[in-house]
């Protein structure tokens, strides 16, 4: 049978060349799916074509409820993201622990008071929320309401009398602190783009002149911001500083101080981006190199991500990187062993595929997940366009995805959470 598929593959795919001279493939997604009809196929429609959606999964962005229409949209449609409340339970677990680690001088003020700020990413990303609660639970500072743990910031909170967070405690030898949120807000610049670094540095800096040595401890929802914080003013204040991402700027920093970062592996991330666009076009299993072990030795273990069958969507797992560890993470874009393995060109040959960049400013994507996908892109001969968007308008992003019959693929990183439709609606023209 699979011989026999095979060979229908293969006769199609030179009619299909000699037909037209196109160098458009993708028989093998259509006769994957089970048809072994391919007479008339020889070029598949653009909304049949593997789509990865990457970083910013598809949902709600008030609600987080996942968009399944997005998710679902052809037979190779995925997701592809981290867990975001493992890692964000991971984030505040580190930020507890270096406390307790360091009780005798992290008050600095001796008030009897841990205060910490609060660098918000996007108010409205699932893992940016994901983070502010992980953070919040953790350090006692959480209050539940109906829809979980409120994830709004508080401006700033001097006195404690915020809403949107209480003040916490934390017992450490015999002796209870209080933890307080002091300030925390979105990091949204002028023209709407969020995770803005720049933003994040002149909010410590106008923090620090009314909290001073109120502020024990700074907290990011990612290096970006929290790099840019440690530059600002924690570095020479001796402030421990706590980002997301590992991006190797941070990784480095943390023998100068920075408090420490979680990898989202990165490096596990952008191989499934790429690799599943890699199996859907050559018509295999689609865990191939993934939970089983490719032609050329690329295999994950389950330590490392696994797939959520209802939600379509493959989830690496977290790492926190401390004081402890960091040594081994100091280049965030080397492939990760167990998959850097180079797929035969002949039994893999080359496709083309759209991808972009919702932000070419964004730190942790253009420094960590770009370079990574560049080295995976050749390990499995897939020729990649690569499209950096402005971070603020979808527009900007989707004009650039003229004409997509030209590419055999598409994976995608939306400004919004809810603007699937907007790259859907382009390929099912
Ligand atoms: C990363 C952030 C990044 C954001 C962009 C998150 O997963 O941790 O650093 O800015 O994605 O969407």
């Amino acid at each position: 049978m699979r011989k026999a598929i095979a060979w229908v593959l293969a006769a199609a795919m030179t009619l299909s060349l000699a037909a037209c001279g196109s160098s458009s493939s993708s028989t093998a997604a259509s006769t994957a799916g089970g048809t072994s009809d391919t007479a008339q196929t020889t070029t598949v429609a653009n909304k049949d074509k593997p789509l990865i959606w990457f970083n910013r999964q598809p949902s709600n962005s008030t609600t987080g409820e996942l968009d399944m229409a997005a998710l679902s949209f052809n037979e190779n449609t995925y997701y592809v993201g981290f867990d975001a409340n493992q890692g964000a339970e991971l984030q505040g677990q580190m930020v507890k622990e270096y406390i307790e680690a360091h009780i005798d001088t992290i008050d600095r003020n001796g008030d009897g008071v841990i205060g910490y700020v609060l660098a918000i990413g996007d108010i409205g990303h699932n893992d940016s929320i994901a983070r502010t609660r992980g953070v919040r639970s953790a350090l006692g500072t959480a209050v539940d309401e109906a829809n979980g743990i409120v994830s709004d910031p508080v401006g700033v909170n001097t006195d404690g009398s915020a809403t949107a967070v209480k003040d916490g405690t934390i017992e450490v030898n015999g002796v209870t602190y209080t933890v307080r949120e002091l300030a925390s807000q979105e990091m949204k610049n002028s023209a709407g783009a969020t995770w803005d670094a720049g933003t994040a540095g002149n909010a410590i800096t106008t923090w620090a002149a009314s909290l001073g040595d109120q502020i024990d401890i700074v907290v990011s929802n990612n290096d970006g911001m929290g790099m840019a914080m440690f530059n600002a003013w924690s570095r020479a204040n001796e402030v421990p500083t706590f980002g997301y991402d590992a991006n190797a700027d941070a990784v480095a920093a943390i023998a100068e101080g920075y408090g420490g970062t979680i990898s989202q592996h990165a490096d596990v991330q952008a191989y499934l981006t790429l690799r599943l666009i890699r199996n859907a076009l050559d018509g295999v299993d689609i865990n191939t190199g993934i939970a089983t072990e490719d032609d050329a030795g690329n295999v994950l273990s389950d330590d490392v991500y696994y797939y959520d069958e209802a939600s379509r969507s493959y989830y690496a797992l977290n790492v926190a990187v401390t004081a402890e560890n960091y040594e081994d993470y100091l280049d965030s874009t080397v492939p990760y062993a167990p998959v850097s393995n180079q797929l035969d060109a002949a039994a893999h040959p080359e496709k083309s595929v759209w991808l972009d960049i919702y932000n070419a400013a964004d730190n942790f994507l253009s420094a960590t997940y770009q370079p990574l996908l560049q080295k995976y892109d050749d390990l499995m001969n897939l020729k990649v366009d690569y499209i950096g968007g402005d971070g603020q308008n979808e527009s900007n992003i989707t004009n650039r995805l003229g004409n997509p019959s030209q590419y055999d693929a598409f994976a995608i990183n939306m400004v919004k959470t809810d603007n699937a439709t907007s790259y859907t609606a382009l390929l099912g023209q």
